[in-house]
């Protein structure tokens, strides 16, 4: 009887109370999705540097009262920067990469030197993550030799592809490589992925890769500025052999192994051109 008098007031209320629901319903589900893709996307800035979140506090691998001190710097005259960076130029446009070595020994002080130079590099975060493994021994350099021309014969003859070994013919190398008997000392230059922070916790070695690249550069540039050679290699295969024989552990991945000392008697090296600075840069 009531509802057939007020079935109209009835059925309004039933549509309000439906639309209610359903607009509640639509405004959870935005919000939900809202901070869901923020989460992701925060996430995603740096996927790689994600660790586990492990319940623990966490520790900064710097200390947490770092002090600051004024900045070294000594100003020049600007005549004297434009005479140094010729000059730094040419030192470095003379660098050339030395496939033939002399047995001639280099004292370690001076090797110190140039990996100490290597370790001033800037590095993400400040995690240094690199490790720079010295080898003068003849007997490690003959172990080295041994593992690389084994799988060096390999590259060449099945990995390489034949695109690669005709873009390298002309640089004429092979599996064979003297150099690495020849030459005073190697260096190994290993990539830390991670390390441990003093309480245990795992440190993570943010931007590692460039790290250690920008480290052998500085290598590079602190040998040619000794009067030394060197030559950039990238043992194909061979890190975790290497690894193994010199006892690093498997956080560190061979990045690049250069030997270091002078030139053989008479050595040649290919007739190269750079880029001319047109080529290498755009001024906006
Ligand atoms: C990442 C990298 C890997 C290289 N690997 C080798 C190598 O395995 N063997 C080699 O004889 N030269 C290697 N090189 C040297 C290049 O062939 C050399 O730098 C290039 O021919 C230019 O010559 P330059 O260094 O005298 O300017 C490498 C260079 C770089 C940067």
């Amino acid at each position: 009887m009531v509802f057939e008098m007020y079935w109209r007031h009835f059925s309004i209320g039933f549509v309000i109370y439906l639309a209610v629901r359903i607009g509640h319903a639509f405004y959870k589900k935005f919000k939900t999705s809202t901070v869901d893709k923020t989460v992701t996307e925060t996430k995603s800035v740096a996927p790689e540097f994600d660790s586990e979140d492990s319940g623990e506090e966490l520790v900064p691998a710097l200390p947490r009262d770092l002090q600051y001190v004024p900045l070294k710097f000594n100003e020049i005259p600007v005549e004297e920067s434009l005479r140094k960076s010729r000059h730094f130029y040419e030192l470095m446009n003379a660098r050339r990469t030395v496939r033939h070595f002399s047995t001639r020994d280099v004292p370690k002080e001076v090797i110190y030197n140039l990996i100490k130079t290597a370790g001033t590099a800037p590095s993400g975060a400040h995690t240094e993550p690199w490790t720079f493994a010295l080898v003068s021994s003849a007997e490690t350099k003959k172990k080295i030799r041994e593992i690389i021309e084994e799988e060096e014969e390999i590259n060449y003859r099945k990995r390489m592809g034949n695109e690669w070994t005709t873009d390298i013919k002309p640089l004429r190398t092979n599996w064979i490589k003297e150099y690495l008997t020849d030459a005073p000392h190697l260096i190994l230059v290993f990539k830390q992925t991670h390390s441990q922070k003093p309480n245990g916790t795992k440190k993570l070695h943010y931007y590692n890769e460039q790290s250690v690249v920008l480290a052998a550069g500085f290598l590079l540039a602190a040998i040619q500025n000794a009067g030394l050679v060197s030559l950039t290699s990238t043992p194909l295969n061979c890190g975790p052999a290497l690894r193994a024989l010199l006892n690093r552990p498997t956080s560190e991945k061979l990045s690049l192994l250069l030997p270091v000392g002078y030139p053989a008697k008479d050595c040649k090296v290919p007739d190269l051109e750079r880029k001319s600075l047109d080529n290498i840069m755009l001024e906006y």
